[in-house]
């Protein structure tokens, strides 16, 4: 059975997988054609590919960059306030729950400010980068974020991180690209956007890895026993802890006993 708080925890993987994957799909798909069609010109050769692609991967990589970031802070903030909601950190700690909100405002902020500057106001497109990236860091630091620090390299929030600030990055430098006769900045562009394309592609693993692991709601404190009893090294026992809430839910009454 999925509740309220099981529902809040799919909309970010739900969001990936039908706006944000597809959505990165038709960015490289342009990018392709954009990088084709240059070296076909290059060549003095006439290409057959359409000259509006250049404008249309930029149109939805502006769509992607806002996307992915906008991705990252959801699922920071399911982390983050489902488990201040637990610990009872709004009457607790409201300090800390205010400092948390105004994190997110201000990451948005940015973000929607780096979208407004122009292209000759190079200062200020990295100061607003920068203010997003920060951020996300600054929010992805919070306690009750899961980073698998132990397992750093297979980390759906450092890949999600990692991939957010080279997403910003490509946003940040776009008119230098354009401006840029020696293509310095395109082949900049290139290589770390190729990183960031193998960081999605992790997430699509991490991120599946991380919902196998996440029980439902009502199975929480059963999964929590596997763990504190080590059941995956020696034979355990779980225990139900209130059998009145518990057994009716479970379909044709299977208990975990
Ligand atoms: C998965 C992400 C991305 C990949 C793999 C990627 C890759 C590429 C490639 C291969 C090119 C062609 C370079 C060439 O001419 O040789 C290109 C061009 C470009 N990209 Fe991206 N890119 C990505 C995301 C973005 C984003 C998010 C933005 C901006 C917000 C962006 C802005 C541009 C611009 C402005 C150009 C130049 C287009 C033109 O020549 O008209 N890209 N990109
Ligand atoms: C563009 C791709 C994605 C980005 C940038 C991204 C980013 C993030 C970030 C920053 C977090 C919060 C930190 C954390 O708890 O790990 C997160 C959480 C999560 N993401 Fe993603 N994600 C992406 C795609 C996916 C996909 C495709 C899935 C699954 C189908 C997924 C499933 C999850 C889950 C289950 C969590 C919660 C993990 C937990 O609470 O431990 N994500 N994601």
């Amino acid at each position: 059975m999925v509740d309220v708080h099981d529902f809040l925890g799919l909309l970010h993987p739900a969001i990936a997988v039908f706006f944000v994957f597809p959505l990165i799909g038709m960015v490289v798909n342009y990018a392709w054609q954009t990088r084709q069609r240059r070296l076909q010109a290059v060549d003095g050769g006439k290409s057959k590919i359409p000259p509006g692609v250049g404008s249309e991967h930029l149109k939805l990589g502006r769509w992607l960059c806002a996307s992915v970031v906008g991705l990252s802070l959801l699922g920071l903030a399911y982390a983050i306030f489902s488990k201040m909601q637990k610990q009872g950190a709004f009457s607790q700690a409201p300090g800390r729950v205010t400092f948390v909100v105004l994190m997110f405002v201000a990451t948005i902020a940015s973000l929607v400010l780096l979208y407004q500057v122009k292209p000759n106001q190079r200062i200020w497109r990295g100061v607003f980068a920068t203010l997003t990236g920060m951020g996300l860091v600054v929010l992805g630091c919070q306690p009750e974020v899961f980073r698998r620090g132990f397992e750093w390299y297979v980390s759906h929030y450092y890949y999600g991180i990692a991939a957010s600030l080279l997403i910003i990055f490509s946003q940040a430098i776009v008119p230098d690209i354009y401006q840029d006769r020696a293509n310095r900045w395109r082949t900049v562009h290139i290589v770390l956007n190729c990183v960031a394309l193998l960081l999605f592609i992790g997430q699509g693993f991490t991120g599946t890895r991380d919902l196998l692991e996440i029980p439902l709601g009502w199975q929480e404190p059963y999964i929590q026993q596997l763990y504190e009893k080590q059941c995956m090294k020696q034979p355990c026992k779980v225990e139900s802890t209130s059998p009145q809430s518990f057994l009716p839910t479970l379909p044709n009454s299977h208990t975990l006993l």
